[in-house]
Parts: C-alpha cells; sequence; structure tokens
C-alpha cells in the first residue's frame, strides 16, 4: 500500500517524536547531578552525547511533572516493584542530594532515558551509570511514586534530620488490627518508591537503578514485585480480577474524578502542612491469602463473602457489575457491605493494589495473595476507620491475613527544573 511506513521510516520517525536526551535534561541541567555522580563516581556525568535511549518512544512515558506525582490518578499499569528503603546516613546534606539525585535519573527513566552516561559509558574502566536492562524497552507508561515514612522524621527517639516538627499529623504510626500477623522485616521504612510500569522489566530496571544511586546513603528494606492489578483508575476499562477470582476496583475512584480526588486523595490548603499541599497518604499492606482453603471453597460462600456474584461482578440482588449496591441483600459480615462508604459514615479511599505470587512457602501452598495500596487525604479518616471495621467482621478475614504493613506520605509533584523530590520538606 503506498502509504504503509517502512520499519526504517517508523524507526526515523519514532526518534523524531522521542524528547532528545538534552530536552529531557534541560530542567534537570548541572544542578540535578544524576545519579551517575553516586553510582558511577564522576560528576560529569550529568549530560552525555546526545540522544541515546534507542527505543524510548514519547508515546507511552507518562509525564513525570506535574502538580501531583503520577501513579495515584494516573490509569493503573499491570506491574508493580514497590521498594521500602531504610535511610542509612546520619547526613542531612547527603539525604538532600540522594533526593536531587533520584528525581533526575526518575525524570530520566520514566521518559524511557538511560540514567547519567547511560548503559554503555564512554569509559569502560568504569562500571556503567545504568544497568542496561531496560535497553530498548519502551517507556511502558512507567510511574515513579515517592513516599517518606514516619521513620525520616523520627527514629528511636532520635530527631535525625531535624524534621521531626515537620512530621504531618495525618502520617500517624498505624495502629494493631485483630488477626494482623506483621513481619517486621516485610513492614515500614524511612522512604518509599512506588514503581508502576505495564512492562515487569521497566519496573524492576527503576527501582534497582534508584537503589544503586542510593548505595550508602539508603538500603532496600523490603520490596515487593506485583502484577495483574486488582484495581482501576479507569472504570471504561475491564475491572481486572483478583487471586481470588473477583473483579476488584468496581468501585474506585477514577482518575478523571477531580472533585472527589480533592474530596478523598489530595491534601488542600486547609489540610496543611504546606509542603504535603498536592500530596497524598500512601497504606501498603502485604495481605497473604490462603487460597488452597478458598479453592475448596463453594462458589456460593465465595460470593456471600464479597457481596457480588463471581461471573459478572454485580452487587447481590442487582444485575450488573456498575449497579448500586444494595447492601441489605448482603451478609452483615460481606466484605463489600463492610467496606462501602455507607456503612463507614462516607469513608472513600483510592485503591491501586496488585497480586503477587512469591513462590512457595515450603508447605506445599503459594504465598500468594494482594499487595493492597490505597492512597487518600488523612489516614486517620481512611484506611483506620475502614481496617478497624473490616478486621472486626469481615468473612474474608477467613481466607487472608495480613502480613506486612508500611504508611508513607506522598508529597505533591515535582513541579519543574529545580524542584526534587521532597523540596518543600527541607526547605
Ligand atoms: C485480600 C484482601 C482483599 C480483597 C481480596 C478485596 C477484594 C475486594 C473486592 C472483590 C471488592 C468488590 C469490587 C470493588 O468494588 O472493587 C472490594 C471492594 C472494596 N474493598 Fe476490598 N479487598 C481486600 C482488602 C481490602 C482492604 C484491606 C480494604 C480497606 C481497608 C478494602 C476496601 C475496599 C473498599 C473500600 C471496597 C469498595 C466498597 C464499595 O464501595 O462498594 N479491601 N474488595
Amino acid at each position: 500500500m503506498a502509504d504503509e511506513k517502512t520499519t526504517e521510516q517508523k524507526t526515523a520517525d519514532e526518534k523524531k517524536a522521542t524528547p532528545s536526551r538534552r530536552s529531557i535534561l534541560g530542567w534537570g541541567g548541572a544542578g540535578l547531578a544524576l545519579g551517575a555522580a553516586a553510582a558511577g563516581g564522576t560528576t560529569a556525568a550529568v549530560m552525555r552525547k546526545d540522544d541515546a535511549s534507542p527505543a524510548a518512544s514519547a508515546g507511552d512515558a507518562v509525564p513525570f511533572l506535574g502538580e501531583h506525582q503520577a501513579g495515584i490518578a494516573t490509569a493503573v499499569q499491570d506491574r508493580l516493584h514497590f521498594a521500602s528503603f531504610d535511610v542509612t546516613t546520619t547526613d542531612r546534606a547527603a539525604l538532600v542530594k540522594l533526593l536531587q539525585e533520584w528525581t533526575a535519573a526518575a525524570a530520566r527513566m520514566t521518559a524511557g532515558h538511560e540514567v547519567g552516561e547511560g548503559a554503555i559509558g564512554d569509559n569502560d574502566e568504569l562500571p556503567p551509570d545504568d544497568t542496561g536492562e531496560a535497553l530498548g524497552l519502551k517507556p511502558s507508561r512507567l510511574t515513579l511514586t515517592f513516599g517518606v515514612g514516619p521513620g525520616l522524621f523520627e527514629k528511636d527517639g532520635k530527631d535525625r534530620f531535624g524534621l521531626k516538627s515537620r512530621r504531618p499529623k495525618a502520617l500517624i504510626d498505624l495502629p494493631a488490627f485483630p488477626g494482623d500477623n506483621l513481619d517486621a522485616a516485610r513492614s515500614g521504612g524511612d522512604l518509599c518508591v512506588q514503581a508502576c510500569a505495564d512492562d515487569p522489566q521497566v519496573a524492576v530496571h527503576a527501582i534497582r537503578n534508584l537503589a544503586r544511586i542510593g548505595m550508602g546513603r539508603v538500603a532496600i528494606r523490603w520490596s515487593q514485585l506485583g502484577f495483574g492489578k486488582t484495581s482501576s483508575t479507569t472504570p471504561d476499562a475491564q475491572t481486572p480480577r483478583n487471586m481470588l477470582g473477583f473483579k476488584d476496583g468496581t468501585r474506585n475512584i477514577a482518575g478523571t474524578e477531580t472533585d472527589r480526588l480533592d474530596k478523598y486523595v489530595w491534601v488542600g490548603q486547609k489540610d496543611g502542612p504546606d509542603w504535603m499541599v498536592g500530596g497524598s497518604y500512601l497504606v501498603a499492606r502485604r495481605i497473604r491469602m490462603h487460597i488452597e482453603t478458598w479453592d475448596r471453597t463453594s462458589l456460593k460462600e465465595q460470593e456471600d463473602v464479597f457481596g457480588r456474584d463471581k461471573a459478572e461482578g454485580a452487587p447481590q440482588g442487582m444485575q450488573r457489575e456498575r449497579d448500586e449496591p444494595n447492601l441489605k441483600a448482603m451478609k452483615d459480615t460481606a466484605h463489600v457491605r463492610l467496606a462501602h462508604p455507607d456503612s463507614n459514615h462516607g469513608v472513600t479511599i483510592l485503591r491501586r493494589g496488585y497480586s503477587f505470587t512469591d513462590g512457595t512457602d515450603g508447605l506445599g501452598r503459594l504465598d500468594a495473595g494482594l499487595f493492597f495500596i490505597a492512597y487518600q487525604k488523612d489516614v486517620r479518616d481512611g484506611f483506620v476507620p475502614l481496617q478497624t471495621q473490616l478486621a472486626a467482621k469481615d468473612a474474608l478475614n477467613e481466607y487472608i491475613q495480613h502480613v506486612g504493613s508500611a504508611v508513607f506520605a506522598v508529597p505533591p509533584g515535582v513541579r519543574g527544573k529545580d524542584d526534587w523530590w521532597g523540596k518543600a520538606l527541607f526547605a
């Protein structure tokens, strides 16, 4: 056909559409020394030869800059690599420098570019700045969402970085809930990065490179891989199913519902503190599922547990998935009845979790479940009242156990060339 392009032409077109490395770095400039400085040991590694990342296509890149961080209300990608970090340095300036380097590297990776001098640097005597496994891969809608945990403000009674007075009231230490069986090694953390992408390798590459840049200043405390998103912020898309086989994410806040996002998710001017305005609070829970028990449970019991039917996902007593739930048609202990805003004085959260399967547990059972992630304006008005209700009454408790837990304050988005993750907190 006359208008059909050759592969070479398409590649040339893609290259044209790809933002040049210099344009990406333009706002980062020398002020935002890239991770390369830490990883490769060269401070000259801020810029490199002109555009390089071969397959980066602007088409599937999610903008990094904005009023809010991407990865909250933006469309949910297929894969997750979530990492929680302990800050190991005691030096505030070193921590600030790390956050500047992380921001610059995150801006590059979300645009589909290599970190620093790239995976194949000019000097073969040095380890390359970028680890290389994302070479040739597209941006894959990679989003990197950054948060700070309670330990950054105070740890073991110490105000480590002079930030204690800046801790938001909404960033509470979560209370213990009945049934919790939390593993300390999979809980907490001073900093977090949620990497979501449509390609797992792109998400893993991002976390790996941030960890590498952070060497000597932060160490990964725990991390979690996730697949098969269990929520959606784009209701027009098909609702995904969780590991228990049910549609999950039907009644969630959509990315287009700006009023509800302002009401339930984003920290507003009057909520404060100032450095959090435009941000949100993240609760992560690693929830193990006893799937072998579930798989021996009758369909009727399974549907009663949720209060929705398995095939269509319709609320019990209704026909279609998106029909308004009639809570009275469900059992008192049904998950949906208990979690619904009408049963919780209007409490509403934005869910963004992923399924996980981390091999087996040595007893012939899959170590599988839901890595639950929720965003809200205030944890005290979101996850805490909801989980208090669910932990006490939810029929689902017979089939699940919360084994990991963390809470983070997620600052607003990076606004421009002089901004970096958490800048207003350290101001
Ligand atoms: C492994 C654990 C869990 C599973 C398998 C699960 C599954 C589900 C499913 C299938 C639905 C119905 C579809 C939907 O509206 O998305 C749902 C709804 C919901 N779940 Fe969960 N969930 C789990 C844990 C939690 C936790 C820990 C919370 C909060 C503390 C929570 C809060 C909600 C909320 C708010 C709704 C929507 C209720 C409504 O407005 O109708 N879920 N969940």
